[in-house]
């Protein structure tokens, strides 16, 4: 199953995107995770990465279809994949569209994920990242007097901020993505693929509403069906 999970910054991609990985079984490839990992390696990418990102801009295409490729054809995305962050633009679609058609895994859905404005500015100011298992977190719905710690891991280590979760770069953020990102609802929307969801529901039920939707892809039915053979 091949998907891509489409929408503002802060519209719950990464947090949604983890979820279906536990069920489908497929990973998640962000291309945001990947680059801040290339940038925290201090790899030559990384550090041509570091600069954009911090500023709120989109990294170059040439960088970003590298890591793509050099990720899609690792083993564990032999079975699908769910994409989190890419394509942001159309040049990066229509590649994604050409090395897909090479592989012969074409696109099952693109999911939009629909949320206004004041809500993803309060969700990025409120978001928290485990710097040891990236699992994202939000003060706002944290539960009162619950310590800024991962309660998954070991140690419980601190959750920290993005750099790029200030304000000035958001507002920037949000800018490219009306104009670079969204012209793909269209390009998407024009292939038949897209599907929209209204993602400013609480957590609970956007996961509830996106299960229902790719439950019913014939790509699902069929790793589910593997997942539970092998259990
Ligand atoms: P990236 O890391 O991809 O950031 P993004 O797309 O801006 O998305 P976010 O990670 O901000 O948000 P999200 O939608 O995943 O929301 P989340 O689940 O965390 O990219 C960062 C940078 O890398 C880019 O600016 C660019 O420079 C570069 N880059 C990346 N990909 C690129 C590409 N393809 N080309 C070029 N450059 C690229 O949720 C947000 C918060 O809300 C969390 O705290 C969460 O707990 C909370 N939350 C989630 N869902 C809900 C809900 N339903 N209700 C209440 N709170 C919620």
């Amino acid at each position: 199953m091949q998907l891509v999970l489409m929408g503002a910054p802060g519209s719950g991609k990464g947090t949604q995107a983890q979820r279906l990985v536990e069920r489908y079984g497929i990973p998640q490839i962000s291309t945001g995770d990947l680059l801040r990992a290339a940038r925290d390696s201090g790899t030559e990418i990384g550090l041509r990465a570091k600069a954009v990102m911090d500023s709120g801009g989109l990294v170059s295409d040439e960088i970003v279809l590298g890591i793509i490729h050099e990720r899609l054809a690792k083993a564990d995305a032999a079975r699908g994949f769910i994409l989190d962050g890419f394509p942001r633009n159309i040049a990066q679609a229509e590649a994604l569209a050409a090395l897909l058609a090479s592989l012969k895994k074409p696109l099952d859905v693109v999911v939009q994920f629909d949320v206004n404005y004041a809500e993803i500015v309060k969700r990025i100011s409120g978001r928290r990242t485990c710097q040891t298992c990236g699992r994202v977190f939000n003060i706002y719905s944290a539960p009162p007097g619950t310590a800024p710690h991962c309660d998954r891991c070991e140690g419980k280590p601190q959750l920290i901020q993005r750099k790029d979760d200030e304000e000035a770069t958001v507002r920037k953020r949000l800018e490219v993505y009306e104009q670079q990102t969204r012209p793909l609802i269209k390009f998407y929307g024009d292939q038949g693929v897209l599907r929209a969801i209204n993602a400013e529901q609480d957590v609970e039920q956007v996961t509830a509403a996106l299960f229902a939707l790719l439950d019913a892809l014939p790509a699902a039915r069929a790793l589910q069906g593997a997942q539970s053979k092998a259990s």
